[in-house]
C-alpha cells in the first residue's frame, strides 16, 4: 500500500503536500498560471509550505504574480519564491520565459497548469487557434526548452494539467484551426487542447522515460475558478447538470479549490507514477478507461474516465512531431 492510494476526491492539496513533504523539500519547482483564486495558486501555496529550494510562479500578469507571491509569503515567510512572466500566447515570449526560468537553476518539477477555456474564436500571436496555442503548444514549447535543464536533476518530473473536457474532441488532425474559425466550436477547441495535454505527457514518457523523466497528466475535478470567465448564459443553460441558470454551481459535482489542486500535487510528487509513467489521473488515482458499454452520459458520467484516443501512443508521437513543425523545433 502506497501513501497516495488513500487519496480521494475530498483530499486537499495541503494534505498531499504534507504526505510528500520529504519529496518537495530542497527541490526547484515551477508552477504556471498561479493567479489568486485559481488551482495553480493553491498548488503553489501548498508546495511552498514544505520547503522547496525555489518555487517559481510563472504567469502573464506581473500584478497577479506579485499578489500571489505576497499571499504565499504571508503564510510561509521562509519560502524562496521568484516570479517569471510567461505568456503562452506567444512562442517568442515562451522562449524568453524558459530562458528566465533556466537562469534560476535546473527545475526538478515543471507543473504546466495555465490555460484558457471556451473563449470566442481568436488566434495566438503565432496564428494558432487560441485554445490549442495557449493550452497545448505554449506548454509543449516551454517544457521542451526546459527539458535539458530538467533532465539534469535527480528525479525529473513534468505535470500537464488537462481536463475531463478532453472527451469533447480528439486532435483534429486535418483541421487544427477549425477552418480559420469558420467551423469554430469553443467546447471542441477546449477538448482538442486538453487531449493534446494528455498526449503530451504520454509522449514525454515515451521519449524521455529512459532518461529518468516521469510525466503525468490529470483532470483536477470541476471547481469554481476564473476559468469560467468566458462562459455565457447560453453555456450555463447547456451545462445545466453543472450550473444553475444564474451561473451558480449545483451542489454535489463541484470540488473546493484545495480539493481541486490535490491531484496536481499528487501528479508532481507521488512516487507511484515512477512505475506508471505517462498516466492520466482523476481524484489522485489513475483514471479508468471509458466503459464501452453501459450508455455512459459523457457530459457528467464520463468525467472520471480517459477516452481511447487520449491513450494512443502512436497519436502521442504523431502530435509530438507535428508540434516540432509548428514551433520550428527538433526535439
Ligand atoms: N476549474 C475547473 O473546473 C477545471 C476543470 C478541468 C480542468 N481545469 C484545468 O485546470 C487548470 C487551471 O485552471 P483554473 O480553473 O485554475 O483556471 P484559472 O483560475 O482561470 O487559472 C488559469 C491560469 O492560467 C493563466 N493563463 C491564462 N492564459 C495564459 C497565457 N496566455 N499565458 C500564461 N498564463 C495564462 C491565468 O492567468 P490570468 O489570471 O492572467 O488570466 C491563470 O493564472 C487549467 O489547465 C484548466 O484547464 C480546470
Amino acid at each position: 500500500m502506497s501513501a497516495g492510494d488513500k487519496f480521494t476526491k475530498d483530499t486537499t492539496a495541503q494534505e498531499v503536500a504534507e504526505t510528500f513533504g520529504d519529496r518537495i523539500k530542497g527541490r526547484y519547482v515551477v508552477v504556471t498560471g498561479t493567479s489568486p483564486g485559481g488551482l495553480g495558486y493553491e498548488t503553489a501555496r501548498a508546495i511552498a509550505t514544505q520547503g522547496p529550494k525555489l518555487l517559481v510562479l510563472a504567469a502573464r500578469d506581473q500584478a497577479k504574480l506579485d499578489a500571489a507571491k505576497a499571499d504565499i509569503l504571508k503564510e510561509t515567510p521562509s519560502a524562496n519564491i521568484a516570479t517569471v512572466i510567461l505568456d503562452l500566447d506567444s512562442q517568442a515570449q515562451v522562449r524568453k520565459a524558459a530562458a528566465d526560468i533556466a537562469a534560476l537553476g535546473d527545475p526538478d518539477v515543471l507543473i504546466n497548469n495555465a490555460a484558457i477555456m471556451m473563449n470566442p474564436y481568436g488566434k495566438t500571436s503565432d496564428g494558432l487557434e487560441s485554445q490549442f496555442g495557449t493550452n497545448y503548444v505554449g506548454p509543449w514549447l516551454l517544457t521542451a526548452l526546459l527539458l535539458p535543464s530538467i533532465l539534469k536533476t535527480p528525479s525529473p518530473r513534468v505535470v500537464v494539467v488537462s481536463s475531463a473536457g478532453h472527451r469533447s474532441s480528439d486532435i483534429r488532425w486535418d483541421d487544427l484551426g477549425f477552418s480559420e474559425g469558420k467551423e469554430y466550436e469553443k467546447r471542441a477547441a477546449y477538448g482538442q487542447s486538453k487531449t493534446g495535454n494528455i498526449l503530451h505527457a504520454l509522449a514525454l514518457s515515451e521519449k524521455y522515460g529512459d532518461k529518468g523523466l516521469v510525466a503525468v497528466s490529470l483532470h483536477p475535478g470541476v471547481i469554481m475558478t476564473n476559468l469560467s470567465r468566458h462562459l455565457t448564459q447560453e453555456d450555463f443553460s447547456a451545462f445545466s447538470a453543472f450550473w444553475n441558470e444564474d451561473g451558480s454551481p449545483k451542489p454535489g459535482l463541484f470540488k473546493s479549490i484545495p480539493q481541486g489542486a490535490a491531484t496536481t500535487v499528487t501528479a508532481a510528487f507521488d512516487p507511484r507514477w515512477e512505475k506508471h509513467n505517462g498516466v492520466y489521473l482523476v481524484d489522485s488515482q489513475i483514471a479508468p478507461d471509458l466503459p464501452t458499454t453501459g450508455g455512459e452520459d459523457l457530459l457528467v458520467g464520463g468525467m472520471g474516465y480517459i477516452l481511447p484516443y487520449a491513450k494512443d501512443k502512436k497519436a502521442a508521437l504523431r502530435l509530438w512531431d507535428l508540434t516540432n513543425k509548428i514551433t520550428g523545433e527538433n526535439f
